[in-house]
């Protein structure tokens, strides 16, 4: 019998989370913290650790069947990709942040300004609705501190409880979108995965009905 992949964040709080809920629907991972994968003792599934930004890519080629991810994640690199549930934890937003000390009127201050940022897709598209050019510098993490390097003026990144943004002496002056937990699937699955899957969507359901 097939096993159901599931994509889960590697490392961050969105793991925490992630591991959580496959905890509280029943589902118990043997889990060796270095390990890359990890087999469920009582149901047909497999839990791939990847990173966040890899697993769209995965989606889409069905390497994994699907994933436990934000759903900013998607929308900067997986548009096309089913959200089947979504889970209501690990809240975030995007946001664009400048520095405290520079002056802020509107999203036109940003013309021609270099803005370091993990989500470029997504600022893009922000830029371009509002008609202004920026020039994107694309760093994979620790994207706060690329203001007071002198890499960039702004950064656009996620904002949770926003302490990150507050030691960096960041202020959030735009908020592109809200984000939150999903469960996404790959657009290339068996009918005996489907049939899995469904048996956890289930299960999901009723666990985020009790937490509510
Ligand atoms: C994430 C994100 C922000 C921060 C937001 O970074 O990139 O920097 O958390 O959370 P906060 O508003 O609660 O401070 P993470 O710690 O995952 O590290 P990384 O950016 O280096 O991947
Ligand atoms: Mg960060």
């Amino acid at each position: 019998m097939s096993k159901l992949r599931i994509a889960v964040q590697k490392s961050g709080r969105l793991n925490e989370d992630s591991m959580k809920i496959l905890k509280d629907i029943g589902i118990s991972i043997d889990n060796g913290k270095d390990q890359l994968k990890a087999s469920a003792r009582n149901f047909p599934v497999e839990v791939f650790y990847l990173r966040n930004g890899d697993i769209p890519q995965y989606l889409k080629d069905g390497v994994v069947d699907v994933a436990i991810i934000g759903e900013n994640v998607l929308i900067e690199k997986g548009k096309d990709i089913r959200i089947a549930e979504k889970l209501g934890f690990s809240t975030c937003r995007v946001c664009i942040a400048v520095p405290k000390s520079m002056g802020y009127n509107g999203i036109k201050d940003l013309e021609g300004k270099r803005i370091a940022t993990s989500y470029p897709n997504t600022v893009q598209d922000y830029l371009d609705k509002n008609g202004v050019k920026s020039n994107l510098h694309i760093i994979n993490g620790s994207v706060e501190i690329a203001p007071n390097i002198g890499l960039a003026d702004a950064i656009c990144d996620i904002v949770s409880s926003g302490s990150t943004l507050f030691k960096n002496n960041l202020k959030e002056v735009e908020t592109i979108l809200k984000s939150e937990a999903v469960l996404a699937v790959s657009p290339v699955l068996t009918e005996e995965k489907e049939a899995i899957l469904s048996k956890i969507q289930f299960r999901i359901k009723s666990v985020l009905k009790g937490r509510q």
